[in-house]
């Protein structure tokens, strides 16, 4: 915390440096070079990319390099359920969805019941596999392809990935772990060995492997990258994105267990109009006639935050807000308005697509092109 800051796999505290970040951990950033040989090779960028919110890499030059030689690479992300995922949480799942339209890429995604379990004191495992479930039916959602797309949830695909994870474990010890994670004589057992277990997908296929997901994941990533020659296997690559901010300021990140900090996937149009309007941090002033006078602070104000991360996606349009807002133009009642009217309309479709594809959870975990081939092929 010297820094002011700190990110781990299970909490974010402080306002996050980003560039700071990329020192601490040894990621790269995402430089305008690489922006433009991405949109080379995808035919165009997603607005988390023109923004900035997808920030820091590894090997995704080499990802790209792959791609144009024709060898293709694959996609791995997850998610640790909880019965309530927030709007940050489907970021990352909405960005690998696009990253599989555009390079035509197999995706994996693991749902880690067991570690929720064990990290969380007061979960029953029971309670963890119900939320996994809601949490599938919010990542099936987002709209993957079905055939190229397997969701497995480590409690039931465990059998499977064992043998992979038990190569993984050996290579790791228990000092390299404790430094990684910031282990402690009571942490529980199980902890320990989970990490093989978030390792072990990055093996699924002989070719890179790419991991879109928020920075707080990177340290797998290293230690991944330490042993995968060792296995046999290519190191990792990663793009890692920024937290979204929690509704209260920009400290930390948007968290489950808090529930003003958040909105969530299962929120309705009142609630949403209720917390923005209560919670969201503003950086306008004081009173309508200051603000007229002095204007707003864009920087700092979690409904333009929002906006510009992802809820605008029309360069010109959010570059009028900030315009209007730091003059004064616009108040900070208007401002929330839009990012009410945003969410609202985000989290309908949302809603309508869960709906629609609720029956699809065989096809993704068992069922599917993708998802059978990898309960019958013994590839490990
Ligand atoms: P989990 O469930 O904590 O988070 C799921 C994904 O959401 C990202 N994330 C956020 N992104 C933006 N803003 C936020 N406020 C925010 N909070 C969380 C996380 O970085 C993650 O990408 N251990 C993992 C599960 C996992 C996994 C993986 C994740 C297993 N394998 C491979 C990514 C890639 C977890 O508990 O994620």
């Amino acid at each position: 915390m010297s820094e002011g800051f700190a990110v781990t796999p299970w909490n974010v505290k402080g306002k996050v440096d980003y560039d700071k970040l990329i020192e601490q951990f040894g990621t790269k950033k995402i430089d305008e070079q690489l922006l433009i040989k991405m949109r080379n090779s995808a035919g165009e960028l997603h607005v988390l990319l023109r923004r900035g919110i997808f920030f820091s890499h590894r090997d995704l030059d080499l990802v790209l390099q792959d791609f144009e030689q024709g060898k293709g690479f694959f996609l791995y992300t997850g998610r640790g359920p909880s019965r309530d995922m927030h709007v940050g949480h489907i970021i990352p799942f909405i960005f690998t969805k696009w990253l599989q339209e555009k390079f035509n890429a197999n995706v994996y995604i693991e749902v880690t019941d067991d570690e929720k379990y064990l990290a969380k004191q007061d979960l029953e495992l029971e309670e963890v596999k119900q939320a996994a479930k809601e949490n599938i039916l919010d990542i099936i959602a987002v709209g993957f392809d079905k055939d190229k797309t397997f969701i497995f949830q480590d409690t039931q695909y465990i059998k499977q990935m064992y043998p992979l994870a038990l190569k993984i474990a050996k290579k790791l010890n228990f000092s390299e772990v404790k430094a990684t994670f910031g282990f402690e004589n009571s942490t529980n057992i199980g902890m320990l060995f989970y990490p093989a277990l978030q390792i072990a997908p990055t093996f699924f296929e002989k070719k890179r492997c790419l991991i879109p997901a928020g920075i707080d994941q990177d340290p797998y990533w290293r230690l991944q990258r330490d042993l995968a020659p060792s296995l046999g296997y290519l190191k990792a690559a990663a793009i890692h994105s920024k937290f979204f901010p929690p509704l209260t300021g920009i400290e930390g990140k948007m968290s489950s267990s808090q529930p003003e900090t958040a909105i969530y996937l299962t929120d309705d149009e009142k609630t949403v109009r209720n917390k923005i309007m209560k919670y969201a941090f503003s950086g306008g002033q004081p009173t309508i006639e200051l603000q007229r006078k002095l204007g707003g602070n864009p920087d700092i104000d979690i409904s333009f935050i929002w906006l510009y991360y992802y809820f605008e996606d029309n360069d010109k349009r959010i570059e009028e807000i900030r315009e209007e807002y730091t003059s004064g133009k616009m108040l900070t009642g208007e401002l929330k308005e839009i990012l009410i009217e945003k969410l609202n309309t985000f989290l309908e479709v949302h809603r309508q697509e869960r709906e629609k594809r609720k029956d699809m959870i065989k096809e993704f975990m068992y069922e599917g092109k993708l998802a059978s081939q990898m309960w019958e092929n013994n590839i490990f």
